[in-house]
């Protein structure tokens, strides 16, 4: 457990994410029934570019989320610390941004040391801003990190989580991870198949969807606030571009 901002509207008013029918992230079936249940949301690996974003989203995360993320009741200066001290090159940070290109969800794959040059093991951390739960942003998440951790040579993937977060181990089990309780704490461990040419070619897939929406949400706020500005400049109130739609995106 280590890391992870308020959304902008209640979960029931934010519509899903846009692109759909594609290739399923997870090959174990009853995960595959659930996931084609689930509109498609789009996943972005994050870079160093990034951090100041990853900071604001943890920082925005109340007191108790920010205890389960850390596992304990993380002050500002050690999230600050966290952040600063991630290792781009060697973990992976996978991200997901709202049409105002907020990042409203956060994980953090972060590799054990390599043995014979392969990672055996990775630890997954994750965090969604509050509005946004509850629409398998987690899930997709996770599943996305097994994808990148199986390409990786990666046998086990592990989370440390607290007894008590429920939707965290709910996301680990359904994908088939075995939960250990110890007390107030429990550790879920999920042994990953070796990776294929479906996964391979399924992360490549997922990359690319991850860039192309983001662009996308970049050029449509861009091309909103260029027509706000105009409105303000011509003194219209009427008609102003909305940026919500009728689509079924994360906003
Ligand atoms: C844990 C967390 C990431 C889950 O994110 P999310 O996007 O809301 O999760 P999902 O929508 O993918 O839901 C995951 C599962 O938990 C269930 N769930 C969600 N909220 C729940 C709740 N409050 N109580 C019980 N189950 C819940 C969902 O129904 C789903 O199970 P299902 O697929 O069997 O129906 C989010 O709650 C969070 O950021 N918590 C604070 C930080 C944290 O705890 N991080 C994890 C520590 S590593």
């Amino acid at each position: 457990m280590f890391d992870v901002k308020t959304p902008p509207s209640a979960a029931s008013t934010v519509a899903e994410p846009q692109v759909r029918g594609v290739a399923p992230l997870h090959e174990e079936p009853a995960r595959l029934e659930r996931t084609q249940s689930v509109p498609y949301t789009p996943i972005r690996s994050l870079g160093a570019s990034h951090r100041e974003q990853i900071l604001e989203h943890l920082l925005s995360l109340p007191a108790h989320d920010r205890y389960l993320r850390f596992g304990y009741p993380a002050s500002d200066e050690q999230v600050k610390r966290y952040v600063y001290g991630l290792d781009f090159k060697r973990d992976e940070i996978f991200g997901i941004h709202n049409s105002e290109l907020e990042l409203i969800a956060v994980a953090h794959l972060a590799f054990d040391a390599a043995s014979e040059g392969k990672p055996r093991a990775a630890e997954f951390g994750v965090s969604v801003c509050g509005g946004y739960r509850g629409r398998r942003l987690g899930a997709r998440l996770y599943d996305r990190a097994v994808m990148h951790a199986r390409n990786a040579g990666v046998q086990t993937m592990y989370i440390h989580a607290l007894s008590e977060n429920v939707p965290m181990l709910r996301i680990a089990r359904n994908a088939g991870a075995t939960v250990h309780r110890d007390g107030c704490e429990s550790e879920a461990y999920l042994t990953l198949p070796p990776a294929n040419l479906n996964s391979r070619l399924s992360e490549v897939w997922e990359d690319q969807i991850g860039e192309f929406d983001y662009r996308l949400k970049a050029q449509t706020y861009q091309f909103q606030a260029f027509l706000s500005s105009l409105q303000k400049q011509w003194g219209t109130t009427s008609s102003a571009p909305e940026t919500s739609t009728n689509t079924e995106e994360v906003r």
